[in-house]
């Protein structure tokens, strides 16, 4: 070795491995306007659909009238359920067991649903032929209300279900019913509650919104009739699984779809399922023999993509005297619109809602879930979630608090003294799930320390005193979160997708030089897998992460896997590529003992390669492996170096989070003021410190949203008026307040590396944060719950019924 050799910490910085800041790769085309989006591609010949909808929200449809609309130039053809009907793809299933219209078939459910499918030379045609098509509706009753839903004399919504007393998840109670879904001990919660000291009950609504990602849904069909095949390219979160739906149900062999999903900017949910507009699109294609683009506008994807949340959780939570938790009991009304587009594994329609006991030791827990029909858009997704677990945080961080409230002790006091504690891990949950590992009074305590939670105590009793005596009309509170997700859908013994076990999966192959590709099963929106993904590889075989690049989200290509969603990517995929890189690790061992000619046993890891045990300048680096494996590998085994892996977790993984938001509110004007929002995250192993980062500041800003403003709202009769982003709350750089981030680390036993998700953890945290907050500064003036979104007129609003405005 002479002096120039690098040292050990060279070799380690030059591979951007695991825990470095690694910039992320994927923004020298973003930044400079190269990304590839779907709204991109232009084939030759190309033409644009667009849907006539429906202004109301509940309405027979008496006749459709096309003549006009085919007169009107560049018009090509115009598609309704008739024509849908000859091919049978009127309706479509959905990921939750129901079916959905793709286009109105005798009556409309909510509004501005697809009524007929305009395809065109270019968008203009197409939108001056959707003005032209002539509908004639005739209008029904609304149920807009969930709580109304199933009044003995509500209006049928499903005519199609008439009669059917078995849904997709068993017995329904009323022709406006969905499903029930329980879960947990009644009996021994109902025992609980009856001899429990201090007991709590309050109605918890987490109000209907969406995820809303800057670039809408889309896509792209275009079939080729002599080889018989069908390219879609898509804002895609599952791509394999569109394929496979797509082969389904257009009955053509899976070999010959091609689908392809480009740059996506953000998903959160929104990107799951399958939409009218992409059956419409590829049934366009094959009639018409050319490429078809389908691009929603904001107003469509607002108000008919899929909406998130809609839980209205009826929360109660026994204790003793002191404060230790005996019991928990929730009812969930659950709005699914007018038809169950869930994005949820099979089996849970209610998703993973059965975390609700959250990060605390109750013995016992029941939990019932209603799921109802109404006149409102379908949809149910994770919005930035693992499948309810958004809502379950939600329900069970704001009982805390309540509880708190009643027994006259400190939330975070209550907190520290329920939590599971760190010699209980594995836990197993009154609900059901076995927690994999934690330690949650360290992250709390943090937290508690480095905001000095004393002292602001101190400040708001303070500033209460002197609001009393009217020195100041703001209030200040304090909004304590500590949340437990549930991430890596996941294991195969209790998760699929249509049937299809939710694994993930990675092929990486080494070319002779040492640099090489890994395919991957997920798909990311934004967060950044080109970046992350190479660096695990890097730190699992020792070639720098720039020379592993990283390709996703074509089926042609990339080995099957389930997609991205309900941060699930670092969990399941980020496992896959860590087993696939161990499989080239090994097979390079033996190429490398056969080259220095001694034993495998021999040998070990060093950084970037192999060394002789005991004889430290007999070594061998992985990059000389790869050419080796082209050359000269041992006799009888194969050349090449590449390996795949499909990976089935054992079990989730269990990230969690002390968050806390310290907020001022003008009781005269509702106005609030986000002082300080402290963010720790435990999400295992972490790959990219700066990649969390951004993601932890992207949930929190969403979760921001949701709790101060944003929401999915209908007046009574089925309008929706939040339907573009002058009502719907984005907010933008001057809206959103600094995020102070921190962390602890505690390793997933059950992962090669270690990791947890993080990308929802934010939202599944942060919410209840900031609406602890403002029902924390209420809190003194006599009120226990005020709903969200706490925006500044709800907010003057709680001043006004509380009596604070004098
Ligand atoms: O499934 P999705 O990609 O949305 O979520 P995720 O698995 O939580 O990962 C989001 C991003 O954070 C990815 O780029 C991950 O590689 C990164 N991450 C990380 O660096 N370390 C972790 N422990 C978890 C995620």
């Amino acid at each position: 070795m002479n002096d120039m050799a690098p040292t050990r910490e060279q070799r380690e910085a030059n591979l951007e491995g695991m825990g470095c800041k690694r910039k992320r790769v994927e923004d020298v085309r973003f930044t400079q306007g190269k990304g590839n989006y779907v709204d991109d591609l232009k084939l030759p010949g190309m033409l644009h659909g667009d849907f006539v909808r429906s202004p109301y929200p509940h309405a027979r449809v008496v006749s459709i009238n096309t003549e006009a609309a085919l007169k009107v130039p560049g018009v090509l053809a115009v598609l309704t359920a008739e024509d849908l009907k000859g091919v049978n793809l009127a309706w479509m299933p959905t990921l939750a067991g129901d079916v959905q219209m793709v286009l109105a078939d005798g009556k409309v459910l909510y509004q501005n649903q697809e009524v007929a499918f305009v395809v065109a030379t270019d968008r203009y045609a197409a939108d001056d032929g959707i003005n032209a098509v002539e509908v004639e509706y005739e209008q029904l009753d609304v149920v807009i209300d969930p709580f109304t839903a199933m009044a003995p004399d509500a209006p049928v919504l499903r005519e199609d279900l008439a009669g059917k007393t078995e849904g997709a998840h068993g017995p329904r109670k009323h022709h406006n019913h969905v499903f029930e879904w329980t879960v947990g001990d009644r009996e021994l919660t109902d025992a609980a509650f009856a001899k429990a000291d201090v007991t709590i009950k309050e109605m918890l609504s987490y109000h209907r919104t969406h995820p809303s990602p800057l670039e809408t849904c889309q896509c792209v069909c275009s079939f080729d009739k002599i080889r018989g095949e069908l390219s879609i390219w898509g804002t895609f979160q599952a791509p394999h699984v569109i394929r496979t739906v797509v082969a389904l149900i257009a009955k053509i062999p899976e070999h010959k779809i091609h689908v392809i999903a480009p740059d996506i900017g953000g998903g959160f949910g929104n990107k799951v399922g399958a939409y009218p507009g992409y059956i419409c699109a590829a049934v366009a294609t094959i009639v018409t023999g050319k490429p078809v683009k389908w691009v929603e506008d904001r107003i469509e994807n607002l108000t008919t993509t899929s909406f998130a949340r809609d839980y209205h959780m009826t929360t109660e939570i026994a204790a003793t005297r002191e404060g230790k938790v005996t019991g928990l009991r929730v009812h969930v009304l659950a709005d699914h619109g007018a038809f169950d587009a869930c994005a949820d594994p099979s089996k849970w329609p209610a998703g993973f809602f059965n975390i609700v006991t959250g990060s605390y030791d109750f013995p016992t827990a029941h939990v019932a879930v209603d799921g109802v029909y109404t006149n409102k858009a379908p949809g149910g997704v994770a919005y930035r979630c693992s499948f309810r677990v958004t809502e379950a945080a939600y329900c069970i961080e704001r009982g805390m608090d309540i509880l708190a409230q009643k027994l006259g002790m400190d939330p975070a006091e209550l907190r520290l003294k329920n939590f599971i504690k760190p010699e209980q891990f594995p836990y197993h949950s009154a609900l059901g799930w076995e927690y994999d590992s934690g330690d949650y009074q360290t992250a709390m305590k943090k937290m508690m320390e480095t905001v000095d939670y004393a002292g602001l105590r101190k400040e708001q009793s303070e500033k209460r005193e002197a609001f009393k005596r009217g020195e100041t009309r703001e209030i200040m509170g304090l909004g304590v979160s500590f949340f437990t997700e549930i991430v890596g859908a996941g294991p195969s013994k209790n998760c699929d997708i249509l049937g299809i076990a939710m694994f993930d999966s990675c092929e990486i192959r080494m070319h002779p030089t040492g640099a090489g590709i890994a395919r991957v099963g997920s798909k990311s929106q934004g967060q950044g897998h080109e970046t992350t993904w190479a660096q695990i590889i890097a730190t699992e075989i020792g070639i720098p992460a720039d020379d592993i690049m990283v390709e996703e989200g074509n089926t042609d290509t990339a080995p099957y896997g389930l997609g991205t969603y309900g941060s699930r990517s670092t969990p399941v995929a980020g496992a896959a590529i860590a087993m696939a890189a161990r499989k080239i690790k090994a097979k390079a061992q033996m190429i490398a003992a056969y080259k220095l000619e001694v034993h495998e046993g021999d040998l070990e890891w060093d950084i970037d390669g192999f060394r002789v045990k005991g004889l430290p300048e007999k070594t061998m680096s992985m990059k000389d492996i790869c050419w080796a494996a082209y050359n000269s590998v041992p006799p009888g085994m194969e050349p090449g170096l590449e390996a795949v892996s499909y990976y089935d977790p054992p079990n989730m993984t269990y990230p969690f989070g002390a968050y806390i938001c310290v907020m001022e509110i003008d009781v005269d004007t509702g106005v609030y003021k986000i002082r300080r929002f402290y963010a720790l995250d435990d999400c295992g192993t972490r790959i990219n410190p700066m990649i969390i980062e951004g993601q932890v500041h992207g949930g929190l800003t969403e979760a921001f949203a949701i709790a101060m403003g944003q929401e999915i709202r209908y007046d009574e009769t089925g309008n929706v008026i939040t339907g573009s982003f002058m009502d719907f709350f984005m907010p933008t750089a001057v809206e959103t307040p600094h995020w102070e981030t921190d962390f602890t680390v505690t390793p997933s036993p059950h992962h090669p590396i270690g990791a947890k998700g993080v990308g929802e953890s934010p939202n599944v945290g942060g919410v209840p944060a900031f609406s602890n907050a403002v029902n924390d500064a209420f809190s003194f003036l006599g009120s226990t719950h005020i709903q969200m979104p706490h925006d500044f007129w709800r907010n003057w609003k709680a001043a006004k019924d509380l009596g604070a405005l004098g």
